[in-house]
């Protein structure tokens, strides 16, 4: 199986919209992934499921082969709590980290205060809205008898009286998003699907092209690259359908 390097950067981008997300056990994984695609191509995420099984020394390792990592922590606690793991991740030199909205402005600003305090390059700071495997179901089932639209709204503007950099919404939610917030506010859609892959257990969906044309600024995706047969070929093939115009 060729590497993109070795297919001469065919779907290279100057800024890319694509975020791998590295849900692998271990270290190894993570890098021999990284080994096959470059910094030009995709940005990568590192989750609960690497850090907590790699150590932070994977996010090092990321970030010194030139990618931009998004650490994907969902950091929810009270508010030093948080503002301290925050200014611990901008320490491991991550381009994007999150917290979720459901910490309440408070726990959001003390996140903020922190990275602005730092030393090192601030890393963007997102808020996570609701996750992509929740419907309507499940909130109520948490006691959110609101619909996902209004309940993202809602976090969202949170996030962004906080102070945030911007949050992580469906692909369904990002265009509204964009009208209420505008273009400054950086808007990241986890649960993309390519035609034709499916959908495990995400519930709102939307192909990578389609999450750009409502205003999506970056696509989380995993299983459909990193589980496809050549996920190199999956990843190059995305990078190409968002070149066509919207
Ligand atoms: O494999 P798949 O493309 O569904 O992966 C989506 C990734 O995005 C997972 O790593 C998941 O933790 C993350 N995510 C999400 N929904 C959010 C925030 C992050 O699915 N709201």
């Amino acid at each position: 199986m060729a590497d993109l390097a070795e297919r001469g950067h065919g779907s290279a981008q100057r800024d890319p919209r694509v975020i791998v997300a590295l849900d692998v056990p271990t270290a190894a994984e993570a890098l021999a992934f990284a080994r096959r695609v470059t910094p030009a191509l995709c940005r990568l995420k590192v989750g609960l499921e690497l850090f907590t099984g790699a150590g932070p020394g994977v996010v090092g390792e990321l970030a010194a082969r030139g990618f931009d990592v998004f650490l994907d922590l969902k950091f929810h606690d009270i508010p030093t709590t948080v503002a301290r793991a925050c200014a611990a991740a901008a320490g491991l030199g991550v381009w994007m980290l999150n917290v979720h909205a459901l910490g309440g402005v408070q726990m959001m600003q003390a996140a903020r205060d922190a990275l602005e305090k730092g030393s090192a390059r601030r890393p963007l700071l997102i808020g996570v809205t609701v996750l992509t495997s929740h419907g309507a179901h499940t909130l109520s089932e948490i006691g959110v008898e609101t619909d996902p639209a209004t309940q993202v709204l809602r976090l969202a503007g949170l996030a962004h009286q906080a102070g945030l950099d911007g949050i992580v919404c469906s692909a369904l939610e990002a265009g509204i998003m964009r009208v209420r917030f505008g273009t400054g506010f950086v808007v990241v859609t986890p649960g993309i699907r390519p035609a034709g892959t499916a959908a495990d257990d995400q519930q709102r969906t939307m192909t990578p092209l389609a999450a750009v044309g409502q205003g999506a600024d970056y696509l989380v995706i995993g299983r459909p690259i990193t589980q496809a047969p050549d996920p190199v070929a999956a990843l190059e093939e995305i990078n190409i359908q968002l070149r066509a115009p919207f």
